[in-house]
């Protein structure tokens, strides 16, 4: 299924956002704040992961997307990038039955091919046993940054031009169904923890009118009750994708104010 951009049409909200895309934040500060290793932030992070997602398909929210590994973590020291790879390692190997039990579909976007064999062979796994599942869709993005999505997606468009001998029309939908997320609809809500107010290279061309959501909340402390903050101040939210106010009003209470 491919989903129409929302700067060409606007797309149906309701309450509950059908999307949630999240960077994890705070995860070193909330261990440092303990005298722990900034790794025990991580480990703790995986706890948080596990209660958002059981959250989510509780709620009804279909897509929800996990800044795991951006392309610009690889400048971290070395120990903590070979502690993240070996924490994805795991909680693949030990999550991956669960989602599965809970109908949950799995699949990780990003340069996997970064990525050493066993940790590949470890998605490809995880995405065929999910693949059929339809109550939520659970994205890693991994090795992911929003600029490589664009590039690596204008790149297929110039090589079908090269394949098809001719330039092949580009306009929003034949350049989408080539983005990593071309199975999503854009995300309604963005969340970032740990009180940093930026997007940091994420889903950069699906984001056009996503509602932001900052806290100040450290990602392992992020909790049921922190993620229904945040779906509350969605729910609060105008979404006018261009129009007025005026425009969004129901056909009744307009000619009430009409005739006022
Ligand atoms: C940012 O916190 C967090 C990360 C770069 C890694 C996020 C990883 C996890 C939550 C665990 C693994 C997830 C999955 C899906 C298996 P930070 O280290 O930048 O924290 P800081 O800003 O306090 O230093």
């Amino acid at each position: 299924m491919t989903y129409t951009s929302s700067t060409v049409r606007v797309p149906d909200v309701a309450a509950v956002p059908r999307h949630i895309a999240i960077i994890m934040d705070g995860n070193g500060r909330w261990a440092t704040q303990r005298r722990l290793p900034r790794v025990a932030g991580h480990t703790r992070g995986v706890d948080a992961v596990r209660a958002t997602v059981e959250s989510c398909a509780r709620q009804g929210v279909e897509f929800v997307t996990l800044f795991a590994f951006s392309s610009e973590n690889w400048r971290r020291p070395t120990d903590e990038v070979s502690f993240l790879m070996r924490l994805f390692v795991t909680a693949l190997e030990r999550e991956v039955g669960k989602l599965h039990a809970n109908g949950i579909r799995l699949r990780v976007v990003g340069d996997t091919s970064m990525f050493d064999d066993r940790i590949r062979a470890l998605i490809q796994r995880a995405e065929t046993k999910t693949a059929r599942n339809t109550r939520l869709t659970l994205t890693i993005a991994a090795n992911y940054g929003g600029r490589w999505d664009v590039m690596q997606a204008a790149k297929k468009l110039a090589e079908q031009s090269v394949q098809e001998g001719r330039v092949v029309p580009v306009d929003e939908a034949a350049f989408e169904q080539h983005l990593a997320m071309a199975y999503a609809p854009e995300p309604d809500l963005f969340i970032r923890t740990g009180g940093e107010q930026r997007i940091s290279n994420f889903l950069l061309w699906q984001m056009a009118y996503t509602e932001l959501y900052f806290t100040d909340t450290y990602w392992p402390d992020f909790d049921a009750e922190a993620l229904a903050r945040a779906i509350e101040s969605y729910a609060e939210r105008e979404r006018r994708f261009g129009r007025t106010s005026a425009q969004l009003e129901p056909q009744s209470q307009k000619a009430d104010t009409l005739s006022c």
